[in-house]
C-alpha cells in the first residue's frame, strides 16, 4: 500500500496552539505510514476524532475503520468478539462467527480503551501484531489478516506496565509513533475558535442565530479547568444555546457546575483538593505548564502569573526538567 500524505486532512480537529500543532504533525507523519498507533489523553479531548482522521488520511482510507471500546466488551467474550470464534466453541456459539479482527480486514482496528483488555488477551493481541496471525475460539487454523491497529486510553499505560497491569512488550509495539493529546487546560487558547464552533453547530441543530459570547463570559470559560475537556465545552455551549439561543452569552448564563469552580478575584485560590488527594509534584508541572502556555512561553510573564520572581521560576523549570 502507498503512502497518502495529504495537508489539507485533519480539518475537523479545531485549535492550532503549539501543543496541538504538534500532534497533528505526528499525525499526519504517522497516517502516510503503515505503523500502529497509541492516543494517549484524559477523557474527552478528541482521541476517537484523532483516530478516525488518521484512518481517513491513511492509504487504508476506503477500507473498513472497526471500532472496539474494550472496556465494554464482556470479559467472557473478548476473545471471541476480537477473534471469532469456530460453531461450537462454546454453548451458544451456534454458527462459525468472524471477529472486530477480521472485519477489520485491509483497514483499522480502533481499540478503545485499550488499558481494559484482560492479559490473556493482550498476550494474543501481540502475536497478531507481531505476526498478523489471529486464531478463532475453537480453531486450530492460523489466519492472516491485514489490520493496521489504532489504540487509545486515557489511562498511564506507562504505569500500568510497572505495575503490571499492562504487557511491557505490547506497549512498546503499540508506541512506535506515541501521540499525546493535550487536555484543554493546557491550550487555553483554543477555546475561542471551539467554543464558536459548537455554538455554531448547536444553533444549526436548533434552527436558531448562533449565540454569542460575551467577553466576560469567555474570560470564565478560559479560566475554568475543563475536567472533561472538549466534550465537556461542547456541552456547555449545547447548554447555553438552549437557554440563550441566538442571543448573547453572559457570565450568569454559563452553568453553575463551570461558574461555581473559578477561583474569585480576592477570596482563596478557589482549588478545591480532591478527595482522593492528589500528586504534587504532578500538579506544579501542570500549573508551570499553564503559565508558559498563558504567556506564549514569555517565562518572566509566566512566573509573574504565579506569583513567582523570574529566578524562583526557572529554578523550578530546571527542577522538573521542563
Ligand atoms: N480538536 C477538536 N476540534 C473539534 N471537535 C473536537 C476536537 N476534539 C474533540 N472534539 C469533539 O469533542 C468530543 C469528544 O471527542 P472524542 O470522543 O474524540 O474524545 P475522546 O478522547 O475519545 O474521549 P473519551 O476518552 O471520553 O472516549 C467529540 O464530539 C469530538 O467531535
Ligand atoms: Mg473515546
Amino acid at each position: 500500500m502507498s503512502p497518502k500524505p495529504d495537508n489539507k486532512s485533519f480539518k475537523s480537529l479545531l485549535g492550532r496552539s503549539p501543543v496541538m500543532e504538534a500532534v497533528i504533525r505526528t499525525a499526519q507523519i504517522a497516517a502516510a505510514t503503515d505503523v500502529h498507533i497509541l492516543i494517549e489523553g484524559e477523557t474527552g479531548t478528541g482521541k476517537e476524532l484523532l483516530a478516525q482522521e488518521i484512518q481517513s488520511s491513511s492509504s487504508r482510507a476506503d477500507e473498513a475503520f472497526i471500532i472496539v471500546n474494550c472496556a465494554a466488551l464482556p470479559v467472557e467474550l473478548v476473545e471471541s468478539l476480537l477473534f471469532g470464534h469456530e460453531r461450537g466453541a462454546f454453548t451458544g456459539a451456534h454458527e462459525r462467527k468472524e471477529g472486530y479482527v477480521q472485519r477489520a480486514h485491509r483497514g483499522t482496528l480502533f481499540l478503545d480503551e485499550i488499558g481494559e483488555l484482560p492479559l490473556p488477551i493482550q498476550a494474543k493481541l501481540l502475536r497478531f501484531i507481531e505476526y498478523g496471525e489471529s486464531q478463532r475460539l475453537g480453531s486450530g487454523e492460523i489466519e492472516y489478516v491485514d489490520v493496521r491497529i489504532i489504540a487509545a486510553t486515557n489511562r498511564n499505560l506507562m504505569n500500568m506496565v510497572d505495575t503490571g497491569g499492562f504487557r511491557k512488550d505490547l506497549f512498546y509495539r503499540l508506541n512506535i509513533v506515541p501521540m499525546q493529546l493535550p487536555p484543554l487546560r493546557l491550550r487555553k487558547r483554543d477555546i475561542t475558535e471551539l467554543a464558536e464552533h459548537f455554538l455554531r453547530q448547536a444553533a444549526e441543530r436548533n434552527l436558531s442565530e448562533p449565540s454569542k459570547l460575551t467577553q466576560d463570559a469567555l474570560e470564565i470559560l478560559k479560566k475554568y479547568n475543563w475536567p472533561g475537556n472538549i466534550r465537556e465545552l461542547r456541552n456547555v455551549c449545547e447548554h447555553v444555546t438552549a437557554v440563550q439561543p441566538g442571543e448573547s452569552i453572559k457570565s450568569e448564563h454559563l452553568p453553575l457546575d463551570v461558574t461555581a469552580r473559578i477561583a474569585k478575584p480576592g477570596s482563596s485560590t478557589g482549588f478545591e483538593l480532591p478527595q482522593e488527594g492528589l500528586n504534587m509534584e504532578s500538579l506544579e508541572i501542570d500549573l508551570i505548564q499553564q503559565a508558559l502556555e498563558y504567556a506564549n512561553g514569555n517565562k518572566s510573564e509566566a512566573a509573574r502569573l504565579l506569583g513567582l520572581t523570574r529566578d524562583a521560576f526557572l529554578y523550578r523549570l530546571k527542577k522538573h526538567n521542563l
